[in-house]
């Protein structure tokens, strides 16, 4: 490694997508010499890993670093970088709202980082980076687990998307669907399971379309390959889309240990006329006839969905097929949103847009409805044995169960579903899978003791 040449500050909102690439940035750095601070005003840079999926993340971007004006005032020297999909989006412009920002770098200049970097020190002011590139950035430096030793990790396995919904940005942030070579990603998961990781969550808007464009390894053939793997032993990804949803990739959740016994699987609403206009390639009825499917090859499968409220046209009606649609499913979790209008979108121009109000009230009544079925999916646990993955020690201290305990430690992991799992443990380590009596279920976490 190259000398100390000072500290790096990541901020990363937005997907899990974000937060991969983040890991490479720091990575990058630190090859270059930079270590990474969790106190802000220590940086010498600062980079903010930013997404546009919705208004309110982007705005989150632009208020962090307005703040960026006042910390040069205390550090010259400091450099501020914009990154990710609000960067792609919007390019130079950025530099109108904060004029004190040093670079832009968009969802494909990750690689040129560094080079940017220096040329900032070496007196250049406001560099623009968002050429979209055809093929991933796969160069992946060894270090990846460094300064940051989780037992388990995402990886992108491809980027942007085809599918052009109505509604998303994606395609314009991230670009055409491109998948990386699956030589590369196995390396990669192979490099991260000796490096101390244990569960991998493989990453892509629609990874059931994985190596198809290509004519690579499908996405089954790689999820058999990377369970070859003998220091993984648990394979989570994200997402899939319903319409591609295919008899293989169930297949291989049902008869590949490793796969993990989950799926998130996007319905975005309940109304067929909505799931037209957002341009989803399903109707309810294939919807749920996937989901039969799904539930009859693995039975104890847990799954998950994104619903989105108040798009476009959406009347009381719509709405209420929505609520019928996860009263009927009985979803483990959802992640609902108020839609929320993007530049370049054809939902934008849509009429009949629904006001924020109306918003509000639908996803508030949607996610106390949810919330009712999260509850019931984790006391229907209580009492059965769960294989746990340690995370580590639990931040959970006050009301806890058995008190008579309370002097052990109180560590954390996930279920294979997802669940977080509290529980006392002497002398149990990060990555350690164990069998988990479940005694107590809460809204979103269960408590159990070790069998
Ligand atoms: N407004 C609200 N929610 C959105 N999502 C994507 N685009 C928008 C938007 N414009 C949601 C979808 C997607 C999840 C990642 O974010 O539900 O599945
Ligand atoms: Fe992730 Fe999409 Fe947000 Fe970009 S816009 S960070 S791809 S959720």
């Amino acid at each position: 490694m190259s000398r100390f040449k000072g500290y790096v500050y990541i901020y990363t909102i937005g997907c899990q997508m974000n937060v991969y690439d983040s890991e490479k940035f720091f990575s990058i750095l630190h090859l270059i010499g930079y270590e990474k601070t969790e106190i802000l005003d220590n940086a010498d840079i600062i980079i903010c890993n930013t997404c546009s999926i919705r208004e309110k993340a982007q705005e989150k971007a632009f208020s962090f670093l307005g703040t960026i004006a006042d910390k040069k005032k205390k550090n010259p020297k400091l450099i501020s970088i914009m990154a990710g999909c609000v960067a792609q989006q919007e390019g130079a412009n950025v530099f109108k709202r904060i004029p004190k920002l040093d670079i832009v770098v968009g969802t494909c200049a990750l690689k040129r980082i560094g080079k940017h970097i220096k040329a900032i020190q070496l007196g250049k002011r406001r560099i623009t980076d968002i050429k979209e590139e055809k093929e991933i950035f796969e160069t992946m430096p060894d270090n990846l687990n460094i300064n940051n030793k989780k037992v388990s990790k995402f990886v992108t396995i491809m980027q942007g998307c085809n599918n052009f919904c109505t509604y998303c940005i994606v395609p314009f942030v991230r670009g055409r669907e491109k998948s990386r070579n699956p030589e590369n990603i196995l390396k990669e998961i192979r490099n991260l399971g000796s490096n101390g990781v244990k569960e991998v969550t493989l990453l892509g808007q629609n990874v059931n379309s994985y190596g198809k464009k290509e004519g690579i390894t499908s996405f089954s053939e790689l999820l058999g390959k990377i369970s070859e793997i003998d220091s993984i032993k648990r394979i989570r990804f994200a997402t899939s889309h319903p319409r591609d949803l295919s008899d293989d990739l169930i297949f291989a959740i049902k008869n590949i240990d490793k796969v993990c016994n989950h799926l998130h699987l996007p319905v975005q609403s309940g109304s067929d006329k909505i799931l037209k206009k957002m341009n989803r390639g399903y109707t309810k009825e294939i919807y749920l006839e996937k989901i039969e499917k799904l539930r009859t090859q693995c039975p104890e499968i847990a799954l998950s969905s994104d619903i989105i409220v108040g798009f476009p046209f959406e009347i009381k009606h719509d709405f209420n097929e929505t609520v019928e649609l996860i009263k009927q499913v009985e979803f483990d979790s959802i992640f609902a949103f108020a839609y929320s209008g993007r530049p370049g979108t054809k939902a934008l121009k849509f009429s009949n847009q629904i006001n924020e109000q109306e918003k509000k009230e639908r996803l508030n009544e949607l996610l106390k409805i949810q919330d009712l079925f999260t509850k019931k999916k984790n006391q229907a646990l209580v009492g059965k044995i769960q294989s746990v993955l340690v995370e580590g020690k639990s931040l959970r201290k006050r009301n806890t169960p058995e008190p008579e305990k309370q002097i052990l430690p109180q560590m954390t992991g996930r279920t294979e579903s997802g669940k977080i799992v509290h529980f006392y443990g002497e002398n149990i380590k990060a990555g350690d899978i164990l069998n988990i009596k479940i005694k107590n279920a809460y809204p979103h976490s269960l408590w159990g003791g070790i069998c």
